[in-house]
């Protein structure tokens, strides 16, 4: 008896403990969204703020004439359906799977690619995304948590790329390539995610996928690979990282859907 209610209590234990880690993860994304959404709004609130400028001006020339004013409007629809647009893309992000479905896993990085373009662009850093031509990317999983790794392992090459600028290896200006390359090999979908940013440092790599295993400072939690590693075995696929080609080098190796 007494050795059941021992088992138990860890079991309890244990659970308390993923769900502690799953709930860092979210706020940890949650943060590193906002910033995405910060930087894909910077630029049409740039744009609204001009205008109305411009539109204060010729307002007190009294130079607004109608056919500017319909302009004008339409301009600013424009850029608020684009800032409408954006937290929309958000919100769906967030929006956790309830159920395993098939899902087509190039449409899911192309999306969260789409979310990070402004804030990579001003990183100076470009995802190159290939895939081996007639490829079968239909796997069977949780769409949105499989965004949620994807997201991690870019971020995770953004940040080593930022490190290495901020020591000064890196010039400010300088073009960083992410390389994102899919293929199929008998039954599996491979998705290799490279960069040239340094590698992993040794003693992150001997525990790769353990909890609080961070470089990062106040910056990281080191629970990102931990999670990665989580979602993708719960869709009975594999994850694993190593230093190749002066980068780091993530594979995450999924099954072809059936259906
Ligand atoms: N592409 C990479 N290049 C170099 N080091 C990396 C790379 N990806 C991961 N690492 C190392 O692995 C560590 C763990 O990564 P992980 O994503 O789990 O946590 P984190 O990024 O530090 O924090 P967070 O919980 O916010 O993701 C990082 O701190 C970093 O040292
Ligand atoms: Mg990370």
């Amino acid at each position: 008896l007494h050795d059941i209610t021992e088992q138990t209590l860890l079991q309890e234990e244990k659970e308390k403990q993923e769900k502690l880690l799953v709930q860092q993860s979210k706020m940890a994304s949650m943060g590193e969204m906002i910033a995405a959404i910060a930087h894909q709004w910077k630029q049409p609130l740039n744009v609204l703020f001009l205008m109305s400028q411009d539109f204060e001006e010729l307002d007190e020339l009294g130079e607004l004439d109608d056919d500017y004013k319909k302009t004008f409007i339409k301009k600013m629809q424009k850029q608020l359906e684009f800032m409408n647009d954006t937290i929309e893309d958000f919100r769906n992000f967030f929006r956790p799977s309830k159920e395993k479905i098939a899902f087509d896993v190039v449409m899911g990085i192309k999306n969260i690619l789409h979310l990070l373009k402004t804030q990579f662009k001003s990183n100076s850093i470009s995802v190159n995304l290939t895939i081996q031509e007639n490829s079968n990317t239909m796997t069977f999983g949780y769409p949105n948590e499989f965004k949620q790794v994807v997201l991690n392992l870019v971020n995770n090459a953004k940040d080593a790329y930022i490190g290495l600028r901020e020591s000064g290896l890196l010039s400010k200006s300088e073009i960083s390539n992410i390389d994102i390359n899919i293929e199929n090999i008998n039954n599996f979908i491979y998705v290799h995610v490279q960069d040239y940013a340094g590698g992993i440092k040794q003693q992150v790599l001997d525990k790769l996928f353990e909890p609080y295993n961070s470089t990062k400072g106040e910056k990281g939690t080191g629970i990102g690979l931990t999670i990665a590693k989580t979602i993708i075995e719960n869709m009975d696929g594999e994850i694993s990282g190593k230093n190749e080609n002066g980068g780091a080098k993530f594979t995450i190796k999924l099954k072809i859907s059936e259906t």
